[in-house]
């Protein structure tokens, strides 16, 4: 199954692909996890796209579409992968259809994760993630350990209101047009973001069965 997570920050996409991708056996590829990771290890990547991130605004297209490409190249994505934070623009969308029409392969779903804009900021203003293996705590374990690996849990430096407000922002200008993307070309799931983290996954999981 090839699944595309779309929705704005703080949705639930990370939440959510954690558990589909265990449910359905798929590799999860967050561009948002990669591109910390490059920041953490200081790499020439990451030194790119650290100012971007801090400042709430997407990372360059050419970069990222890059960084998608040779990982779907790896063979765990062979038999499926669910994308959590890519495409993000029309453009992103476009060179992932290039590449798997390539390869002969399309999406199966893109499942849209909807919540309104007090929810985001009201989530965000909370999150907690480790600072090791960068788990996003549940919405009750602000104040634990991690329970993936019991590293420190931090809040993450794009979370401070000014850049969740340009977030938002560049959701809405550059991601949004997306929905019509998807929707247009047949394979668009709307899906609720609210109610308990089971909920979401239950109805997201009904969809993804049908
Ligand atoms: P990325 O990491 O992808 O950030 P995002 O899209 O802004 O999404 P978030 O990770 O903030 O939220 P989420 O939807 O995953 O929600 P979560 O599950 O954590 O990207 C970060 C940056 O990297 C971008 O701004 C950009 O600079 C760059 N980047 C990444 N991809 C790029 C691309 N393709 N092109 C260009 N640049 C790119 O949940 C949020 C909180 O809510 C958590 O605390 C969670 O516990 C809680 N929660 C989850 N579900 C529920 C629920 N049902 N009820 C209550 N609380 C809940």
């Amino acid at each position: 199954m090839r699944i595309v997570l779309l929705g704005a920050p703080g949705a639930g996409k990370g939440t959510q692909a954690a558990r589909i991708s265990e449910r359905y056996g798929i590799p999860h590829i967050s561009t948002g996890d990669i591109l910390r990771e490059a920041v953490k290890q200081g790499t020439q990547l990451g030194r790119r796209a650290e100012s971007y991130m801090s400042r709430g605004e997407l990372v360059p297209d050419e970069v990222v579409i890059g960084i998608v490409a040779e990982r779907l190249r790896q063979p765990d994505c062979a038999k499926g992968f669910l994308l959590d934070g890519f495409p993000r623009t029309v453009a992103q969308a476009k060179a992932l259809d290039k590449a798997l029409a390539e390869t002969g392969c399309h999406l199966d779903a893109v499942v849209n994760l909807e919540i309104d804009d007090a929810e985001v900021v009201r989530r965000l203003s909370s999150r907690r993630v480790c600072g090791s293996c960068g788990a996003i705590a549940s919405p009750a374990g602000t104040s634990e350990p991690c329970a993936s690996c019991g590293g420190e849990l931090i809040t993450r430096s794009d979370d401070r209101p000014e850049a969740v407000r340009r977030r938002l922002q560049v959701y809405k200008e550059q991601t949004e047009p997306l929905v019509e993307y998807y929707s247009k070309a047949g394979i668009l799931c709307r899906e609720l973001a609210v109610g308990t983290v089971d909920e979401v996954f239950d109805r997201v999981s009904q969809t993804l069965d049908r």
